[in-house]
C-alpha cells in the first residue's frame, strides 16, 4: 500500500462528519446478535476491527447483512441469549483487542467449545485479565502463558455471578465480565479504580437489561431475553479527535465536525486541550440511543504544556499518539505519567510515538509510565513509520500538517481497522 504523504496546510476548513464508533460498533453486533429478533444498526463503522466481529458471529450461525451501499445499516438477526452455534473454525478477530477480549466473555458460557485468534499483534497482548475473572465465574480457558496469550481456547461451562474489582480502569474487562454474565447463574458485580468507558452500560439499558450503578460499583441480574432493536450509532470521538488536534495547531483553520460521540468516559482529550489553551465548541448537543452527541467546532489557537492528572488516563486512553502531537507544537512542558497500559496497545505507544516524533525533531523522552515533552520545537517533515498501529499512523499524518516540507507514513493500510477513507477526508480539509 502507497504511504500517506503530507505536506505543511494553511489551515484546515469546512465542515465534516467522521465514521461510526468503533466501540459502540462492536458493542451493537454482539447485543443484536444475543438479542432475540432483528437490530438494525445505522451509522455503523464498517471498518476491518468491526467486520471481524460480524464474521465471528456469522460463524456461529447469526445471519448479519452489510447495505448494498455506503451508508445502509447492518441488519442482524439476533436468536436470543442462548442462540449462538459451535463454530466449526477458529474465529479470527484480526487486530482488534475489543473484539478478541469481549468475545471471550461472551463464549466462556455457553455449552460448546471454541477458539479465538488473532493477527501477531493481537497475538502478542495480555489476556490474563479477562481470563483470570473469567475463570473466577467458572470458566475454562487455555492459551500460551496460562491463558495470557491468544490463541485462547474456550471449553464452554456453566458460570456463577462473582463480585470483581478490577485491578485496573479497562471497558475491555469490565465489559467481557458483563457479557459473560448475562449467562451466569446470580449476580455480577464489577468496580473501577477509575471510570472507564460506559458503552456496555449504556447499550444494556439501551437493549432493556436493568443495571444498576451505585458510585463505581455496577451490577445486575441476568435477564432471561431481550429483543432486538433500532440503534443508532454516532461519529467516534476518537476518529474526530485526530481532526480536532489538527485544527487546533494548524494556525487559520476552522473545522465543524458533526454527529460525534461525546460521551464524558471518552472525551478527557476535549479537558486537556481545552486546558492547554484550544477553542473548542460543544454545539447542537443530542442523545443517540442513550449515547450524548454534539457538533465540535475547533479553531486553531496557540497551545501551552499540561501535566496529565491520573483520573484523566481512562478517559483519553486512545488519545495519547495525537495528544503528544499537540503537546509538542505546544509551549513549555507536558507530562503523562500513569499510562503504561500504552504499552501493550497496538504497538507500544510510549515507543513508537517517541521514535517517530523524534524524527521530526520533537523534544520526547519515554517514561516506564508515559512521555516528557518539551513542546515549542519546530518540527520538520520526515519518513515515518506506523509500526503497525493505526492511531500511531494518524497521528505523525496530523503532525505533518504542522511540519516544515514532506512528511511520508509508510504502514498506512492499518488505518483500515478503525478509519477507513482517513487520508480522504484529511486531504479534503487541509489546504
Ligand atoms: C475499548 C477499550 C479501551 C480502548 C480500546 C477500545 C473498548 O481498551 O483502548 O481502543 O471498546 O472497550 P481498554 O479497556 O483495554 O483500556
Amino acid at each position: 500500500m502507497k504511504p500517506i504523504v503530507v505536506r505543511k496546510s494553511k489551515g484546515l476548513q469546512g465542515t465534516i462528519t467522521v465514521p461510526g464508533d468503533k466501540s459502540i460498533t462492536h458493542r451493537a453486533i454482539i447485543l443484536g446478535a444475543l438479542a432475540r429478533g432483528t437490530t438494525v444498526v445505522k451509522g455503523y463503522l464498517p471498518s476491518e476491527d468491526c467486520l471481524h466481529t460480524a464474521s465471528a458471529f456469522r460463524s456461529m450461525g447469526i445471519p448479519i447483512e452489510e447495505g448494498k451501499k455506503a451508508g445502509d445499516p447492518l441488519r442482524i438477526e439476533g436468536k436470543g441469549l442462548r442462540g449462538l452455534s459451535e463454530p466449526s473454525a477458529v474465529l479470527d478477530l484480526g487486530n482488534s483487542g475489543t473484539a478478541l477480549r469481549l468475545l471471550t466473555g461472551v463464549l466462556a458460557g455457553r455449552d460448546f467449545f471454541s477458539v479465538v485468534t488473532g493477527d501477531e499483534s493481537l497475538r502478542r497482548r495480555p489476556m490474563r485479565r479477562v481470563v483470570v475473572p473469567l475463570r473466577q465465574m467458572g470458566a475454562e480457558i487455555h492459551g500460551r502463558q496460562d491463558g495470557d496469550r491468544a490463541p485462547l481456547a474456550v471449553c464452554g461451562r456453566r458460570l456463577k455471578g462473582i463480585a470483581y474489582a478490577l485491578p485496573a480502569a479497562s471497558a475491555q474487562v469490565k465489559s467481557a465480565l458483563l457479557l459473560a454474565g448475562l449467562l451466569a447463574d446470580g449476580r455480577t458485580v464489577l468496580t473501577e479504580p477509575f471510570p472507564s468507558r460506559d458503552h456496555t452500560e449504556r447499550i444494556f439499558r439501551g437493549m432493556g437489561i436493568p443495571l444498576e450503578i451505585k458510585g463505581a460499583e455496577l451490577s445486575f441480574d441476568p435477564p432471561s431475553e431481550f429483543s432486538g432493536r433500532e440503534i443508532l450509532v454516532p461519529g467516534d470521538f476518537s476518529s474526530a479527535a485526530f481532526f480536532i488536534t489538527a485544527a487546533t495547531i494548524v494556525k487559520n483553520s476552522e473545522l465543524t465536525i458533526r454527529n460525534v460521540g461525546v460521551n464524558p468516559t471518552r472525551t478527557g482529550l476535549l479537558e486537556l486541550l481545552a486546558e492547554m489553551g484550544a477553542d473548542i465548541r460543544l454545539e447542537n448537543r443530542r442523545e443517540f440511543n442513550q449515547e450524548p452527541v454534539a457538533d465540535l467546532v475547533v479553531r486553531s489557537r496557540p497551545l501551552k504544556g499540561l501535566r496529565v492528572r491520573p483520573e484523566s488516563v481512562p478517559k483519553t486512553i486512545d488519545e495519547f499518539p495525537i495528544l503528544c502531537v499537540a503537546a509538542a507544537v505546544a509551549e513549555g512542558e507536558t507530562v503523562i505519567r500513569g499510562a503504561e497500559e500504552l504499552r501493550v496497545k497496538e504497538s507500544d505507544r510510549i515507543r513508537t510515538i517517541t521514535l517517530e516524533l523524534l524524527k521530526m525533531g520533537a523534544d520526547i523522552e519515554e517514561l516506564p509510565d508515559g512521555l516528557l515533552i518539551r513542546g515549542g520545537r519546530k518540527l520538520s517533515g520526515a519518513r515515518c513509520a506506523g509500526h503497525g498501529d493505526h492511531r500511531i499512523a494518524m497521528a505523525l499524518a496530523v503532525a505533518g500538517l504542522a511540519a516544515d516540507g514532506e512528511t511520508t507514513v509508510e504502514g498506512s493500510q492499518w488505518i483500515a481497522t478503525s478509519f477507513p477513507g482517513f487520508e480522504q477526508l484529511l486531504q479534503s480539509v487541509a489546504q
